[in-house]
């Protein structure tokens, strides 16, 4: 028998106590920003300066907040366990708490690569580098003179590390998910390839759509919830 294996699922909200926002709380992002215009690729071709705007605040909050206890909570994991945490969330906390293997599912705001073709899916990691907490304008052109968009997943565009959190969500013995409304495919899913034998917790304040019986709610925010995590893997 190995070392525990881990697949922790977050979203917005374990982010939220660190005070970075949401998308669908009373208040979110999406309540003030239509994220067909600033978080799309149609968006992104019809208005390129709207879209950096946005990311470069997005960036720029990024610098003044830290990472939480459920962050520092996650990376504590890896004292026990073999963690995978996978995250729909852009920002860097899970790294600074000190996580050493994170999956963003939805890319990742300090960086930035040149966009290129039809579908902008097309590019190679080694395009995509990191600017920190800075600006990106238009006119900020990659080596290959195109210019520079933020590594961001775009609504309509794939999501390339998919089949990569399939396979550690297929390989866990546990799925913890915090912090995620479940709304937005496929990262919606991805609990869905839990195994059989695998126990799956959610940890969230809200009612979420819980689609099996066997998920655990824990009924709270990611600090106290991750406590309660803690408590009961001790168990
Ligand atoms: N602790 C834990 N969960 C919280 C907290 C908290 N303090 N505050 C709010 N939540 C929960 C909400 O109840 C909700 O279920 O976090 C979830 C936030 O849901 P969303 O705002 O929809 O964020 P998320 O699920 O991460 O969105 C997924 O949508 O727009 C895209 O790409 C974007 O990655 C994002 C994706």
């Amino acid at each position: 028998m190995g070392k525990l294996r881990i697949a922790v699922l977050t979203g917005a909200g374990v982010s939220a106590e660190s005070g970075l926002g949401t998308y669908r709380d009373n208040g979110g992002l999406w309540d003030n920003y239509d994220p067909m215009e600033v978080a799309s690729i149609d968006g992104w071709y019809r208005n390129r300066k709207l879209v950096l705007d946005f990311y470069n605040m997005q960036r720029a909050r990024l610098k003044d907040v830290l990472p939480n206890d459920a962050h520092r909570m996650i990376a504590s994991l890896e004292d026990r366990a073999d963690v995978s945490v996978i995250t729909q969330n852009v920002d860097n906390l899970h790294e600074r708490a000190g996580s050493t293997k994170v999956i963003h599912l939805h890319g990742e705001v300090t960086k930035v690569r040149p966009e290129s073709g039809v579908y902008d899916d097309s590019f190679s990691e080694r395009e995509v580098f990191d600017i920190g907490y800075e600006d990106v304008n238009l006119g900020d052109k990659a080596p290959n003179g195109s210019q520079l968009r933020p590594h961001i997943v775009f609504f309509g565009e794939a999501v390339p590390k998919l089949e990569k959190a399939v396979e550690e969500v297929e390989k866990a013995d546990i799925v913890l998910i915090v912090g995620t409304s479940l709304q937005v495919y496929p990262a919606a899913s991805l609990y869905r390839y839990a195994r059989p034998d695998a126990r799956i917790y959610i940890i969230d304040p809200a009612d979420v759509p819980l689609r099996e019986p066997r998920i655990v709610h824990i009924k709270d925010v990611a600090t106290s919830g991750m406590r309660k995590f803690l408590e009961e893997l001790s168990k």
